[in-house]
């Protein structure tokens, strides 16, 4: 028997009391399981949550999401006491490209700034020039004068970045293995079935999957589209803890995946149980040296100060 959110109410009551009584703001991604997504001050993607991160005045941030967007925390409020409950959830994209993987690179194409997608580690960052998420590459991209721009990590988000933007992009070959195996005949056949509904896609998903597709939209892009459309059934190619929020704000719409087990395990490893554990013992701390974050912060800081729509 699955549990449902209703099966947490006491022990979400108790996690509340402990961040209101320790001051701790609690983020989570929008694919987190549903009753952290319950628990959550304020749930979001990458960029809302490094927003929220940034211009928090509680003084410690319990980030229930993978390692990289816990770091990104602490590179953007290192005054405060950043936890991440579940040290095991990485992101396999993060660790796809190094500084050094930067630097080769950086003497192949001279003097091409380097764009690291927020899916990096710290000093992946401190190695780039700016950041971007899925919610803001391409205006991150075009507000760079350079016309030849490296891209890293992922080769799916930046070819889509490539397809919108005029500019010569150089893209490092990883990739999040979650999306990248959607294969473009799921795709097909999920669109087939469902002629009437609309469709988006992640752009971590490959080029053939997003040329087919009505929206590329980050996952916070996808809640925001769907909150203002009138349509009624939606095509839904991310991993599929978005279906929270996706139904929570949308009791009357319907929402379909494709015929593929959208699941990133790493998002899956912050339990219930964790983030009660991290409240009361306040592990695991991110800490990053000073000498990477400062640099990971100018670039990050790059990023949050284009103007946003
Ligand atoms: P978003 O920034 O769109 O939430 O994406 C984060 C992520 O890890 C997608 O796999
Ligand atoms: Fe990383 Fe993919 Fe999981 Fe996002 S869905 S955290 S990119 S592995």
């Amino acid at each position: 028997m699955t549990e449902s959110i209703t099966d947490y109410t006491a022990q979400i009551a108790r996690i509340r009391k402990l961040a209101q009584e320790k001051d701790v703001l609690i983020l989570a991604h929008n694919y987190l399981n549903d009753e952290i997504q319950a628990l959550a001050d304020i749930t979001g993607d990458s960029l809302a949550l490094s927003i929220a991160a940034a211009e928090t005045d509680k003084s410690a941030i319990l980030f229930c999401g993978v390692h990289f967007m816990a770091e990104s925390a602490a590179i953007l409020a290192p005054e405060k006491t950043v936890l991440l409950p579940n040290m095991e959830a990485g992101c396999p994209m993060a660790d796809m490209v190094t500084p050094e993987g930067i630097e080769k690179m950086r003497t192949q194409y001279p003097g091409a700034p380097v764009v690291a997608y927020v899916n990096t580690t710290a000093a992946t960052k401190a190695a780039s020039d700016i950041c971007c998420t899925s919610a803001n590459a391409v205006k991150v991209v075009n507000s760079l004068p350079d016309k030849e721009v490296i891209l890293v990590p992922d080769r799916n988000l930046g070819s889509y970045i490539a397809s919108r933007v005029d500019k010569v992009c150089h893209l490092w070959d990883g990739c999040c293995p979650i999306h990248d195996e959607l294969g473009a005949d799921k795709m097909r056949e999920c669109l087939s079935s469902h002629p009437d509904a609309i469709s988006m896609a992640h752009p971590e998903c490959i080029p053939e999957v997003l040329e087919q597709v009505d929206q590329v939209l980050s996952t916070g892009g996808m809640l925001n589209f769907v909150r203002n459309s009138s349509h009624s059934t939606f095509i839904v190619a991310t991993e599929r803890g978005i279906a929270c929020q996706l139904r929570k704000d949308n009791p009357d719409k319907t929402f379909i995946f494709p015929d593929y087990e959208f699941i990133c395990e790493d998002m899956k490893r912050v339990t219930i149980d964790d983030v009660e554990s991290s409240l009361n013992t306040f592990e695991h701390r991110i800490t990053i040296p000073e000498d990477i974050r400062r640099d990971a912060h100018r670039a990050l800081e790059r990023m949050l100060a284009i103007p946003r729509d």
